[in-house]
């Protein structure tokens, strides 16, 4: 076969022409390339990491490789993820993200360098709800140029949309600096 696998006949589950194995790996490429894009834009910041959707730990693996397992806090209403990737207890956060984003603000308010929001379920609607509640609760987290990458569109005063690399028209991702200009100098 040549060519873009998504040039190829339409199947019944076609969405532009791609069939569901090119959409989950132009999904997990655009996370890959958008998670990389965020770690390395953070690079030589301190301040701990949000896995805010654990699933299946794919992600969350992928950050703590990368960051740390020491820097990442993990957030999900229940534990799915294989035997070797649970988080520690210490930092793992079971519930609705509207207690257990509050609940971790007094501790770590202010702090965060990068929040990979990962919570997109087929229901574009139910999604669109909570991306315009969970933003703010993850802008209160933030540190000024802090990084959030997400898989839904999120809107918050004072976040820098940034295309990350990756996102295209297989797959849309997402990213923001979090209040560029507010004590830090922003990096392009
Ligand atoms: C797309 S999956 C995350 C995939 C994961 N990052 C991975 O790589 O395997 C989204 C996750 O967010 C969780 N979730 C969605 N909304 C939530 C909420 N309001 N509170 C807690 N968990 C939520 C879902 O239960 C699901 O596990």
């Amino acid at each position: 076969m040549t060519g873009t696998p998504w040039a190829a006949g339409a199947t019944l589950f076609d969405r532009a022409g791609a069939t569901l194995l090119d959409r989950m790996i132009a999904r997990l490429t655009a996370q890959r390339d958008a998670l990389n894009w965020a770690v390395e834009r953070v690079e030589g910041r301190t301040g701990p990491a949000l896995e805010i959707g654990l699933g299946k730990g794919r992600t969350y693996d992928y950050l703590r490789a990368r960051l740390g397992v020491e820097q990442v806090y993990a957030f999900d209403d229940g534990l799915r993820v294989p035997p070797g990737c649970e988080p520690p207890p210490e930092r793992l956060f079971l519930g609705d993200f509207r207690d257990t984003l509050a609940a971790v603000r007094a501790t770590l308010g202010g702090t965060v360098r990068l929040a990979h929001a990962d919570f997109g379920s087929p229901d574009q609607i139910h999604d669109r709800e909570q991306a315009a509640w969970l933003a703010p609760m993850i802008d209160a987290l933030m540190q000024p140029g802090g990084v959030v990458v997400s898989d839904r569109p999120l809107s918050c005063a004072g976040w820098q949309p940034v295309e990350p690399p990756g996102s295209g028209p297989a797959w849309r991702y997402h990213a923001w600096i979090v209040r560029p200009g507010d004590g830090q100098v922003s990096q392009s």
